[in-house]
């Protein structure tokens, strides 16, 4: 069975309450159920996790123990090279996920060190655009690669 790994990183535990008029009022929880939902239905295995820390984000990528990825690295997305290395280290294709769309926001958000190295970027689609990498991966991977 395909497995995918979906990466969140700093500050998406507070979704729900974060800014919702530009996140929205889904939380982490609401997004992750509908994944496993949808995951299921697709016949792929999803394994979760979140983290503030760029560290563990990176050791969590380390483990190698997925086909691909949904990677929403959320600030560090603007911020670091150690994420985008080890993203190339790990040699597996990932999506790159926002649920806003950085480009038309801050000029900071405009620099962006995963989007070059990402096999799909999904962007101001809310929280269906997790879902939406999940059915590109279903279909680029088959559910039972
Ligand atoms: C985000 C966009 C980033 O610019 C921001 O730092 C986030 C969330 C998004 O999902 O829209 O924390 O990745």
């Amino acid at each position: 069975m395909t497995r995918v790994l979906v990466l969140q990183g700093p500050n998406l535990n507070l979704l729900g309450t974060r800014q919702p008029e530009i996140y929205g009022r889904d939380t982490l929880d609401d997004i992750h159920r509908t994944l496993e939902a949808r995951a299921a239905e697709l016949g792929v295995e999803i394994a979760l996790f979140q983290s503030n820390h760029e560290g563990s984000l990176i050791d969590r990528l380390h483990e190698r123990d997925f086909d691909a990825a949904i990677v929403n690295a959320a600030g560090y997305t603007h911020t670091s090279v150690a994420l985008r290395d080890a993203l190339l280290a790990v040699d597996r294709p990932f999506w790159e996920v926002h649920l806003s769309d950085p480009w038309s926001r801050e000029d900071f958000r405009r620099v962006n060190f995963l989007h070059d190295i990402a096999a799909a970027t999904i962007a101001g689609h809310g929280a269906r655009g997790y879902t939406e990498a999940l059915e590109q991966i279903a279909a680029r991977f088959g559910a039972g690669a």
